[in-house]
């Protein structure tokens, strides 16, 4: 792990001491997917994270995991995967694909933990844009977005299939060094990212 790395998990530790970011591996799958499940009026395809894992070079994906050995919810053996975060990147473009968190585990900051290492990452990547898209109506996703600074620029009318729900278009203004080092010293936690 670098250096960086050690101190973007430092920060992020700080939150949910018994949650461990990690990249996503093929064992994590049948957890992964369940979540997507329990989580999404419309789940990806069952094939869609095996894509993303295995063949999309485009695709950064993470879980959280419960660090605390436990025989609930996961196989025999097998950590206890309890969120995911897939992230797209697209030339100088950071998209989140999809963010989840266990219905059991939310509201514990494990949603935040996630971002805040995959918007990292994707700054030391050499992202300077960032954007999602997220139902008019899911306003819990909604005020995640905006403690990291995600505004809305615009939206899909009548994006979703299921409903007709229309799409908002959120992005971060300045995605730079900058938002990233607010990200490491762990002032998110209280606040947005580089609130001054
Ligand atoms: C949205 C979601 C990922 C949040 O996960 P979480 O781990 O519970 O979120 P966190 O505990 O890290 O919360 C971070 C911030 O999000 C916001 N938030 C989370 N849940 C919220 C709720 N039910 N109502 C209002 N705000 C909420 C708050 O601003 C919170 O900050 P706070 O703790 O200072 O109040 C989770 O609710 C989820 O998996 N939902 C279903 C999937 C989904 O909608 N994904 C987003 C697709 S765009």
């Amino acid at each position: 792990m670098s250096a960086l790395s050690t101190r973007v998990q430092a920060a992020i530790n700080l939150t949910n001491p018994d949650i461990a970011i990690r990249r996503m591996t093929q064992d994590d799958l049948p957890q992964v997917k369940a979540i997507d499940q329990i989580s999404f009026n419309m789940p990806w395809p069952d094939s869609a994270y095996h894509y993303e894992l295995n063949e999309n070079p485009l695709s950064l994906l993470w879980v959280a995991e419960q660090k605390t050995p436990t025989d609930a919810g996961s196989p025999p053996g097998l950590p206890r995967i309890v969120g995911m975060i897939v992230v797209w990147m697209i030339l100088d473009e950071a998209h989140i694909a999809t963010i989840a968190v266990h219905p059991d585990y939310r509201n514990q900051g494990i949603a935040r933990q996630l971002l805040a290492q995959a918007l990292i990452t994707a700054i030391e990547r050499g992202a300077n844009q960032a954007t999602l898209e997220v139902r008019a109506g899911n306003i819990a996703a909604q005020k995640l977005y905006q403690r990291f600074r995600f505004a809305v620029v615009g939206n899909r009318p009548r994006y979703y299939k299921d409903n007709h729900e229309d799409a908002l278009i959120m992005t971060v203004s300045q995605f730079d060094k900058t938002y990233a080092d607010g990200l490491q010293s762990g002032t998110w936690n209280n606040g947005c990212p580089n609130q001054e």
